[in-house]
């Protein structure tokens, strides 16, 4: 009797959140706060910095870098971009083919998932610089968090490195992926992956990928190449506005996929920002 009455309770809290407008507006496009937006700035600078050789930042070299940030206790890997029209011209290039990630660097990882074999090769040149120095950086600051961040051909490799650290770092630390200006990495089965294991941490914040206007990078490499987002798209409108997409490759034409249907109707000058103010490089 008591069993029935709790199960009793449960099921009518249950019909009760479906019907409620916070269940139905978790799919619908919300425009960030300026609260929201500004909480984006810190890693918005990591970013940039990346172009720059700071020397604020630990171990940089060859176009990235580990740091620490003592206000938000997270280690910062962080991955330089390149000009825009290399990169535009480089996934533009039919000659892209996708691979499957390295199983010593990735180990478990399903063999449907396929990622750029461009990307996929120079991450794992980095892979493990940036696995040592994250380690070392974490065993200096016990119990801090670890944020991946990038520009254009960084914000690949920072999503790449989001799968690749957690295979290799203790459980139970915590991760955040924020990327800027970022072009498509793999297939549908990488975009799942990245969706269960990245974009759904801290209550589906894990993964934010941030574009700006009518960027042509984060439409490329083209879907009918087989290529998918993940979730976690935060479009940038030309009101200046910020709008959070939910799904992955959101057809809206408040999203960039429905905002920049193909290369013509895009705009390099939108790639490098200004993202809330910022520009990436030096
Ligand atoms: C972009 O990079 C390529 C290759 O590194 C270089 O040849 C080109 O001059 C650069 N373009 C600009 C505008 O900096
Ligand atoms: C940075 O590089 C120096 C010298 O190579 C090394 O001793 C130090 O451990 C490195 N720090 C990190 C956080 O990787
Ligand atoms: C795109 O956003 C709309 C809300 O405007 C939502 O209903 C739809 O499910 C989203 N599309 C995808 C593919 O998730």
């Amino acid at each position: 009797m008591s069993r029935f009455f709790v199960l009793a309770i449960a099921l009518s809290s249950l019909s009760s959140l479906l019907a409620s407008p916070l269940a139905t507006k978790r799919q619908s496009i919300t425009t960030l706060s300026t609260t929201q937006i500004s909480a984006f700035k810190p890693f918005t600078f990591f970013a940039s910095a990346a172009y720059c050789d700071p020397s604020t930042t630990i171990n940089w070299s060859c176009g990235r870098y580990v740091g620490f940030d003592p206000s938000l206790n997270t280690v910062i890997a962080a991955h330089q971009g390149t000009n825009t029209s290399s990169i535009v011209a480089e996934l533009t290039d039919l000659d892209i083919f996708m691979k499957n990630l390295d199983s010593t660097l990735f180990p478990g990882i399903d063999p449907s998932v396929g990622v750029h074999s461009g990307f996929a090769d120079s991450q794992a040149r980095s892979a493990p610089d940036i696995l040592s120095a994250v380690q070392q950086t974490l065993s200096a600051h016990p119990g801090a968090s670890v944020t991946m961040t990038g520009h254009s051909l960084g914000a690949a490799l920072a999503l790449l490195d989001a799968v690749y650290l957690p295979l290799h770092l203790p459980t139970g630390t915590s991760f955040k992926t924020v990327t800027y200006g970022m072009p498509r990495v793999g297939n549908l089965a990488f975009a799942n992956y990245v969706d269960a294991q990245i974009t759904s941490l801290s209550g589906g914040t894990g993964l934010t990928h941030i574009n700006n206007k009518e960027d042509p990078v984060p439409i490329l490499p083209g879907m009918f190449l087989g290529f998918h987002h993940p979730s976690g798209e935060v479009h940038i409108q030309d009101s200046d506005a910020w709008d959070a997409c939910p799904g992955q490759d959101n057809s809206s034409d408040l999203c960039i996929v429905g905002d920049v249907p193909n290369v013509f109707e895009s705009d390099e000058a939108d790639h490098d920002g200004p993202y809330d103010g910022v520009e990436m490089g030096c």
